[in-house]
């Protein structure tokens, strides 16, 4: 029996893994990854490392086995999730793994903005596997905006279009965490949790926590939609991904990641880490 993790190259993944081995030896690992240079890190702590892509259904051939626990983490490509997420959930019911844990959205079918369609479809397809699940409804990254904090500063404004809604984020690593304590514990067995960060912040107050941080006044910049599209598309992003960050931003005004049901800290065991102490981090990383 292992522990697996898919995606464990990306951002959340990697820490995953991390936490996982602050609780147990790296033998119990295992890290699913597209392309083993990218892995190599992780093979040097010991974990061992399969090559498998969502993609390509044959490659999720043998990589688990029967008890295994496993965390499934979607993927990035929208439009192929469901597809992919629907091969991973194939493989792990022919293993006959212990317990498939998802990072699903928060809110799960209460969501409505685009990006949550897939991640709902997800829930329903492995909740008809029959495979034991566990739901992990993450809700917004810090970093989604802490992320942005050397154009933030450039432009002098924080912009999105989520009006005055609030969203009540939390730290990768915080998601990470509970991760590692759902696959390392136990009782998690077709469990649900609605994962968010203690405090629900509104835009104006991350534009107002930023200014003080800087020392410089940074508004925050409501846009329509449109518009806010169209700035992401002439700054570069993709047309799906662009509309799909503003469909998220209606989602915010509309109130839908703005939970605070307290299931992330109560799976830490400690109060999620506020925002400000993630844009301190991120700042610090800044060039300066
Ligand atoms: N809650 C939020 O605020 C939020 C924000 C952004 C994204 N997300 C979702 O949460 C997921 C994890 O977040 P993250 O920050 O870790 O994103 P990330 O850094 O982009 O990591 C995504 C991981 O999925 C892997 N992956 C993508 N397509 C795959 C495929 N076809 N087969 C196998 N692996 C595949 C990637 O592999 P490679 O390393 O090979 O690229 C990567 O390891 C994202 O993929 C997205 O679905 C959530």
């Amino acid at each position: 029996m292992s522990i697996v993790v898919t995606g464990a190259t990306g951002a959340l993944g990697r820490l995953t893994v991390e936490e996982l081995l602050r609780r147990t030896a790296p033998d119990n690992i295992v890290a699913l990854a597209r392309d083993r240079a990218k892995a190599a890190g992780l093979a040097a702590r010991g974990v061992r490392i399969e090559i498998a892509d969502y993609g390509r259904p044959e490659t999720l051939d043998g990589v688990f086995a029967a008890g295994d626990r496993v965390l499934l983490i979607s993927g990035n490509e929208p439009g192929q999730r469901l597809t992919q997420h629907r091969a991973v959930i194939d493989a792990a019911r022919e293993a006959g793994v212990g317990l498939l844990a998802y990072t699903s959205v928060l809110g799960g079918p209460a969501a409505t903005f685009s990006i949550a369609e897939e991640h709902i479809a997800t829930e329903q397809a492995l909740l008809a596997s029959g495979v034991p699940y566990c739901l992990l409804r993450n809700g917004w990254y810090h970093e989604n905006y802490t992320g942005a904090l050397a154009t933030t500063l450039k432009i002098g404004a924080v912009v999105g279009s989520a009006g005055g809604g609030r969203v009540a984020s939390a730290a990768r690593r915080d998601y990470a965490e509970a991760a590692a304590v759902v696959l390392t514990g136990s009782g998690h067995d077709n469990a649900v949790y609605e994962l968010s960060g203690d405090t629900a912040w509104t835009m104006a107050e991350y534009a107002a926590e930023v200014s003080r941080q800087t020392g410089r006044h940074i508004p925050y910049n409501d846009l329509p939609h449109d518009a806010y599209v169209a700035l992401m598309v002439d700054a570069g992003v993709p047309a799906l991904g662009a509309r799909m960050v503003a469909d998220a931003d209606a989602g915010i005004a509309r109130g839908e990641l703005a939970a605070t049901p307290g299931d992330l800290s109560r799976l830490l065991g400690r109060p999620t880490t506020p925002i400000a102490e993630s844009i301190a981090e991120a700042l610090k990383q800044l060039p300066v």
